[in-house]
């Protein structure tokens, strides 16, 4: 019996970090928003600015949206220089999405030289996966609404529940064979 119920408690803890590794997967991968364009004379910090408010994480991903314009990935040489020397990767179908899979710098210009030394370009400091101990912010509620404890009781318990449902005949079944 004591192997039955050993085989069990590792079943069981299994599938529940089944279960919180796929939730955390799933809150990540914010897609970002980005309106292409030449900032005004008086702009010329626009994405310089944006980024600032932002944090980006492994798995989040940019949308460019634009018109007559495109969107290339560079090295940090070419983006102070607005010079494109190297084959690098572009788009210009007007909707581009590109997904930050790795951490570190990314660097996007418009392919246009002229647009880029007007400010179209846009420098992002990519951060690693979030830490599996940090809970993603609770938004700050006024209105009496149903306590953050009773919902995250109630995700940990169904799985639970519902994981015992499945195992009791199996631990049945295997208890009467031994
Ligand atoms: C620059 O911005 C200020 C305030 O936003 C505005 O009053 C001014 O007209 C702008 N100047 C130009 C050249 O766009
Ligand atoms: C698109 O860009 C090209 C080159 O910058 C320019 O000659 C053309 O007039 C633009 N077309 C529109 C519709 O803005
Ligand atoms: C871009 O950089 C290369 C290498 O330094 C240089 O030869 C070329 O003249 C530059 N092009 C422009 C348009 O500045
Ligand atoms: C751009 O593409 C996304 C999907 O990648 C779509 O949801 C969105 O509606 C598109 N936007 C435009 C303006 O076409």
């Amino acid at each position: 019996m004591a192997s039955i119920k050993f085989i069990t408690i590792c079943f069981v803890t299994a599938l529940f970090i089944s279960l919180t590794i796929s939730s955390v997967d799933a809150a990540s991968g914010e897609e970002f928003k980005v309106g292409w364009r030449q900032p005004g004379v008086n702009e010329t910090d626009l994405y310089h600015h944006w980024a600032l408010k932002k944090k980006f994480h492994v798995g989040d991903s940019l949308r460019f949206e634009y018109k007559n314009d495109s969107v290339i990935v560079v090295d940090k040489w070419e983006f102070y220089h607005c010079n494109r020397t190297h084959p690098t990767w572009g788009a210009k179908d007007g909707n581009t999405t590109v997904n930050l899979n790795r951490a570190g710098p990314f660097y996007f210009v418009s392919g246009d030289p002229e647009h880029c030394k007007n400010g179209q370009r846009l420098a992002i400091e990519v951060l690693p996966l979030y830490p599996i101990s940090q809970s993603p912010p609770q938004p700050i509620s006024m209105a009496p609404a149903p306590s953050p404890l009773s919902s995250s009781a109630l995700v940990s318990t169904i799985p639970l529940t519902f994981i015992s449902v499945l195992i009791s005949p199996i631990v049945a079944v295997l208890g009467g064979l031994a």
